[in-house]
């Protein structure tokens, strides 16, 4: 079957991550920066792995330096999710490059975004929320700083503080400070965790930052007990299986731990992360998952509405896309 008609939540993509290379190599030719280095052959990014894909990200990301650029971006992320039967998204957004942590053009970054938004929303009925993101690896400080344009645009469009970025640097602890900014001002939270460390890792982002969602958190299946935290807790997984697999986190879909996480009661979520750098999207992801566990539109639609109960958005928003999903036929 096709699962392109399934009314889709997804709560954890990168808006960067999301451009399309074509999107990217055009605007690198408006602006005469040579980003050939970053494509394959076929046009697609190239890169080595992990840690060579958070450069290639950040080479992208840099041609993305006005407003404008990111309202671009947003109706073409938008355009491809609705494609795609996404009816609601998560975004992560960085201040970090939206206008290098500085609140005022924070601010007008975020106006650009949220207007490409509505206007997706009145021509695709999608909907999205964004949620502001520290990047681990530039550190405590710079994360503070991000906290600091959450809590000067908490409410409504923002919706929660998260962060990603290199799991090997630093610890979760060294952000609880940023964390608890971001906490205070009503946001909801969410960190990767469990996707490149082991299960200690996730245990740290529930101790020391209190998170009530895990970006990936695969990786909690090596530790029985932490799965029971997980369900006892009823913390929610962003997990994003296509990018595990991609990056090789597990050799292939077999060896992926979701199937197992949702036998053992854990609340987990289905989302493509960076979908063109994983080669991936909403609809490949249910086709590869229904290939490899035999999931149907039932268990889809359960997984949805997984997703949206764990959403970070308001009640009334929550409730209407809760009835998009609940209206599929199974
Ligand atoms: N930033 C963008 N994609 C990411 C991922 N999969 N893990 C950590 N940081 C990221
Ligand atoms: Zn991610």
């Amino acid at each position: 079957m096709s699962f392109k008609a399934l009314p889709k939540v997804e709560l954890h993509t990168h808006i960067e991550g999301a451009a399309p290379p074509d999107f990217i190599r055009g605007l690198a030719k408006e602006k005469n920066v040579d980003l050939s280095g970053i494509f394959a052959a076929d046009g697609g990014y190239a890169y080595r792995d992990f840690w060579h894909f958070l450069e290639v990200y950040e080479a992208a990301t840099s041609v993305l330096n006005s407003p404008q650029d990111y309202a671009r971006l947003t109706r073409a992320v938008l355009e491809n999710c609705a494609e795609a039967g996404v009816v609601y998204v998560e975004t992560f957004i960085s201040p970090d490059f939206c206008g290098g942590r500085d609140v005022s053009a924070w601010r007008d970054y975020l106006a650009a975004i949220q207007d490409a938004a509505a206007e997706a929303e009145r021509d695709a009925g999608i909907t999205l929320r964004g949620i502001v993101t520290a990047v681990r690896h530039f550190g405590p400080d710079a994360a503070r700083e991000v906290a600091r344009c959450a809590q000067q645009t908490a409410g409504g469009f923002i919706t929660g503080y998260g962060m990603g970025g290199d799991e090997k640097s630093g610890k979760q602890g060294d952000f609880a400070y940023a964390f608890d900014m971001a906490r205070e001002a009503g946001l909801k939270l969410t960190t990767h965790a469990g996707e490149w460390n082991g299960p200690d890792e996730v245990r740290a982002a529930l101790d020391d930052l209190r998170v009530e969602r895990i970006g990936h958190g695969v990786r909690a299946i090596e530790d029985p007990a932490l799965v029971d935290r997980l369900v006892q807790d009823g913390i929610t997984l962003e997990v994003c299986p296509g990018s595990n697999v991609f990056l090789g986190v597990y050799p292939d879909l077999a060896a992926h731990p979701i199937a197992r996480l949702r036998d053992r009661g854990v609340k987990v979520t289905v989302s493509t992360d960076d979908p063109p750098f994983f080669r991936t999207d909403m609809v490949k992801e249910y086709e590869d998952l229904s290939r490899q566990f035999g999931w149907d539109a039932a268990d889809f639609k359960a997984l949805n509405l997984t997703a949206i109960e764990a959403a970070f958005c308001d009640d009334a928003t929550r409730e209407r896309v809760r009835k998009i999903v609940e209206a599929q036929d199974v």
